[in-house]
């Protein structure tokens, strides 16, 4: 028999401040086929969830002076804001901060560990932070990061490693004889061509450089690797390793991880050789679909080019959005946003095609039956295309979503809908209402819309859940197995006797230049934001260079005692600090921390300072040095030594 259960995922996205269309394109697929799943009686387990950890996470933090758990906790319940304006309709959702998935993850490493297929090393190499990818020499493009074009760090750690090479043959056979694991076919070439045929190296797995992550138990001077620690959430939100891991036995293997094509690698190479290391199985499936652009180029928000889903949203409606994104792109490849042809998808397929066919009927129905639908009382031949669309569209619809065709899939229920329309102008039944000789005729031909939408609410609702709704509502079905998913199976079941209700348009007509224009202005207002940002940002962020032991022998720092401090009144942040470090006379130094300092705090203490540093004029003082200190932001602390150390004691 049929195993009946659907395990679907999406990627678990980064907490960057708004996620834009991009992510909803992919949570909106999902959501489309879980709910397709759910319709056809599949047990459906649909996940979704937030990656956390990382150094750009722990970054982005101590730049708004937060800490790490602080800054995702806001954005991640924004994140789960988002989804449900979108009407996603998933089971769970994973942080991989929640300690059901800090747990289990570290279980998975120690395991890995216990059974030989991690170890530790020394890793050097490059890292590019944004991606959170490693890279060797020969790896890079033009000195960068091959992926994103971005420079990289310098990394030299004691690391460890996951033996991915020991692996690499049993994949390589797996990916030939399940030719359904990766898709579209054109990625698993380039998997097998690209990364495993020419050879797998072992992965870095850890990091101690910084602290935003999974602590390693057995070595808590590393975390686990971002992606190690990302990956497992498809398994650790089962409850893997966890006392109750019934959900893990009834769900897993994934069916489909429905991921973006740049991710298609960590899905298909790293990911199956954990789970091989684990001795678990593999996904059915991973499917990398392709990218929205915007103007040709991925929507970053680091570019500006972003469309932002809740102004679209809250604008025209959940599932006007939906339906674009759906309908107009084949998920494996990528395809150009525009506000244009939203707008003129939202115009032309949903106000115009369903939105008018639905309006019509029903007002003709109400006008000439007294909103009763009478019944298919008199057939005829005209009707019988229609009738045979009708009772084959839901299959055509199956076939294309099992292929995960959404867009062909909707293509093909719109061409019903035009169908419907036409017969309206065939039919003419305006004329026909105006002889009562044709009432019987007239019944069928308002029968045959009536069962016509009917059908099509049904099965567009996967895609546009509050649209079939609505529909159900004015067509004036009660009955829920009349709405049902296989109730569309074949043409006719609509009853006679069934009573419609008006209601008000599905989707109001969008004034198309109106609309360009505010949508236009918000447009360019994020590029110049996104340009000023990236300005200071690179300001900011200099790559972090090494240095020789000679070069760190330029900087004399020697150690000083306050025997004065004073605030300096025209700043708020420095303080005149008086030191002396064993030198003919003491030296005046400007120091930034008048916020967490008294100058009483200050005045008998030991500090270290930097004696070399170029004199300066602060605050109109002249400084000459300066004082060392950890952190910023809360935290500040002045550095000293521990035991008492003579003035102008050198430091290296
Ligand atoms: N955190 C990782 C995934 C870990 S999964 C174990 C990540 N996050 S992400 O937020 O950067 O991206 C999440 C998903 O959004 C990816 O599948 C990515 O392809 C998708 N999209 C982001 N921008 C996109 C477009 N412009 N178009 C379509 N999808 C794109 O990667």
């Amino acid at each position: 028999m049929e195993n009946k259960k659907y395990y679907i995922t999406t990627p678990i996205y980064y907490p960057s401040d708004n996620l834009h269309i991009g992510h909803t394109y992919c949570t909106v697929a999902a959501d489309a086929l879980a709910r397709f799943k759910r319709l056809c009686g599949y047990d459906v387990w649909f996940l979704t969830g937030t990656d956390e950890h990382g150094l750009k996470i722990e970054k982005k933090a101590r730049e708004k002076g937060v800490t790490p758990k602080e800054y995702v906790d806001e954005i991640v319940s924004g994140i789960k804001d988002l989804w449900k304006l979108m009407n996603i309709s998933n089971d769970d959702f994973i942080r991989t901060t929640d300690e059901r998935h800090v747990k289990a993850v570290q279980k998975i490493f120690k395991k890995l560990y216990d059974n030989g297929d991690i170890y530790k090393s020394e890793y050097e190499g490059w890292y590019c932070t944004p991606c959170e990818s490693f890279w060797l020499d020969r790896q890079l493009v033009d000195g960068k990061c091959p992926d994103c074009g971005r420079p990289v760090q310098k990394t030299k750690e004691e690391s460890y490693f996951f033996r991915l090479s020991k692996y690499a043959d049993r994949l390589i056979e797996y990916i030939n004889s399940h030719p359904d694991f990766i898709q579209p076919v054109s990625r698993k070439n380039e998997m097998l061509q690209n990364f495993l045929l020419p050879g797998l190296e072992d992965l870095c797995v850890s990091r101690t450089s910084f602290k935003w992550g999974i602590p390693v138990t057995f070595d808590d001077k590393h975390i686990v690797y971002v992606w190690v620690d990302a990956l497992s959430n498809y398994i650790t939100a089962l409850g893997y390793l966890s006392d109750d891991d019934s959900k893990f036995k009834k769900f897993w293997p994934a069916d489909l991880h429905l991921v973006g094509k740049e991710i298609v690698r960590f899905h298909t190479i790293i990911w199956p050789i954990m789970l091989m290391a684990l001795d678990l199985p593999l996904p059915k499936q991973v499917f990398g679909h392709g990218w929205i652009t915007f103007d040709g180029d991925k929507m970053s928000k680091s570019k500006g080019n972003v469309v932002d889903p809740v102004v679209l949203a809250e604008r025209y409606g959940v599932d006007a959005l939906r339906y674009f994104l759906l309908r107009e792109m084949p998920l494996g490849s990528d395809a150009n946003f525009s506000n244009e042809l939203l707008i003129k998808r939202i115009n032309s397929d949903l106000a115009n095609d369903l939105g008018n066919l639905l309006s019509r009927t029903v007002s003709m129905i109400d006008k000439y039956f007294g909103s009763v639908i009478a019944g298919d009382l008199c057939p005829a031949p005209e009707d019988d295309d229609l009738k045979a669309m009708g009772s084959t569209l839901h299959e055509k619809v199956t076939v294309d979503l099992d292929a995960l065709k959404f867009n062909e899939a909707l293509s093909e229920i719109w061409q019903y809908v035009g169908a419907l329309n036409k017969y309206i102008d065939i039919t003419a039944p305006w004329k026909l209402s105006k002889d009562e000789a044709n009432r019987d005729r007239l019944a069928s031909v308002m029968y045959n819309l009536a069962e016509g939408l009917r059908i099509v609410g049904v099965l567009i609702t996967p895609f546009l859940p509050e649209t079939s709704l609505k529909i159900k509502e004015q067509l004036g079905i009660t009955d829920d197995a009349l709405y049902s998913w296989d109730s569309v199976l074949s043409y006719g079941a609509l009853k006679a006797g069934t009573e419609v209700r008006k209601g008000d348009p599905l989707f109001p007509r969008i004034d198309i230049a109106k609309e360009l224009e505010y949508l236009e202005k918000i447009l360019e207002e994020n590029i110049a934001k996104a340009k000023a940002n990236l300005a200071s940002s690179e300001e900011k962020e200099e790559p972090v260079s090494q240095i020789t032991i000679d070069d760190f022998m330029k900087v004399k720092l020697i150690t000083g005692k306050v025997i004065a401090c004073e605030e300096i009144k025209n700043s708020k942040k420095l303080l005149k600090v008086t030191v002396d470090a064993g030198e003919e006379s003491p030296r005046t130094v400007c120091a930034g921390i008048k916020e967490y300092y008294s100058p009483t705090d200050l005045v008998g203490r030991t500090v270290v300072i930097v004696s070399n540093l170029k004199p300066a004029k602060l605050a109109g003082i002249m400084s000459e040095g300066m004082l060392l200190a950890a952190g910023d932001g809360d935290l500040v602390s002045l550095l000293s030594t521990d035991k008492d150390v003579p003035a102008g004691t050198p430091v290296h």
